[in-house]
């Protein structure tokens, strides 16, 4: 594999992503704090448009704004790259947390994963029920339908802590009333975050950084196949459900060919393959930077990883050439 004509492409694209995740990162942040996340949104999405559009690959987005009639660019099935190259499944997501943006706060991501052709599950913009923790555990050692004390007190067996150790990230809001008193029952610690659930799984990778030990709950099932893209390359286990609880999801999930609307995914079913994944700071967070302007210069940071050699990049670019970014 790593002889081939292909993976050294790939090779060559892991350090290529990163100037695209950068390009729609600056974009949107010069919007930060402007409380108007559609433009913001619109900036980073014709950024990232850009970038993707001088990459050498014959690209297809199988995760993007939306169904083809709703987005206008990078919409699901929007073929993007120069044709002149592999052909890859591509999931981004040029604004995640397009409201932390809009009112500059932490950790908004320009996101992107990359894969061979067919390797990436093809999702309607629905939601996603997931759980997710970072490596070091045993494989199965949570699962999204055991009941929250019992995958915390797995955690915690094997940690050699107490369920009072450990805290879980969860999106704020009504529809996780249930699982907050779960957890809350059981003892664990909870991080409440208003938005931005990719950024909640990655964080599972690295408790002592971030303090978040898995993520559990429902968000939306684009940004669910980002974060499996992101823990193929970085390491951890993650679960899936798209939530398909109306005929008319069911149908649209049919079309994208999602035969069972039940189906629990795995991480590796929802991006499978050898994977690359980038993500470039908007706001300041956690894990990464937001970008920095100076009059002369621009500071981006971005992670860049690769499943099959599970190598994790984390670029810190300074820019002094700003007017590439338009
Ligand atoms: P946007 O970037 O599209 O605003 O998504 C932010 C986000 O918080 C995601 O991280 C999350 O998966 C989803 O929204 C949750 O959806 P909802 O806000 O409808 O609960």
């Amino acid at each position: 594999m790593e002889n081939s004509n292909q993976a050294i492409l790939d090779r060559i694209l892991t350090l290529e992503l990163v100037r695209v995740t950068e390009s729609a990162a600056v974009a949107a942040a010069r919007l930060r704090g402007q409380g108007d996340e559609k433009a913001a949104d619109q900036v980073a999405v014709d950024a990232m448009r850009t970038e993707l559009n001088r990459l050498p690959i014959d690209g297809k987005v199988v995760i993007g704004e939306g169904e083809r009639d709703e987005a206008p660019m990078l919409y699901i099935g929007e073929e993007v790259g120069t044709k002149k190259g592999p052909k890859v499944d591509i999931a981004l997501d040029p604004l995640e947390g397009t409201t932390i943006c809009a009112k500059n706060l932490p950790n908004s991501l320009a996101v992107i994963a990359l894969a061979e052709g067919g390797s990436l599950l093809y999702a309607p913009d629905v939601y996603m029920d997931k759980i997710a923790v970072g490596p070091g555990y045993p494989e199965g050692i949570v699962d999204l339908d055991k009941p929250a004390a019992e995958n915390l007190a797995a955690m915690a067996k094997h940690k050699g802590c107490k369920v009072g150790d450990l805290t879980a990230c969860i999106l704020d809001r009504p529809r996780h009333a249930k699982i907050i008193e779960e957890v809350r029952a059981a003892g664990c610690a909870i991080r409440l975050i208003g938005d931005g659930d990719v950024a909640g799984v990655i964080h599972t990778t690295d408790p002592e950084e971030t303090g978040i030990d898995i993520y559990i709950g429902i968000g939306g099932a684009p940004e669910g196949v980002l974060a499996a893209a992101a823990l193929r390359c970085i390491g951890g286990q993650m679960q899936g459900r798209l939530i398909l609880d109306t005929p008319e999801k069911v149908a649209r999930a049919a079309k994208m060919g999602i035969e069972d609307p039940k189906r629990k995914y795995s991480m590796t079913e929802m991006a499978k393959g050898d994977v690359l994944f980038a993500a470039t700071g908007v706001t300041d967070g956690n894990m990464l930077d937001g970008v920095k302007f100076s009059s002369s210069e621009i500071f981006t940071h971005t992670i860049v990883m690769r499943s099959s050699s599970k190598t994790v990049r984390e670029i810190k670019a300074r820019h002094q050439d700003i007017g590439k970014f338009g």
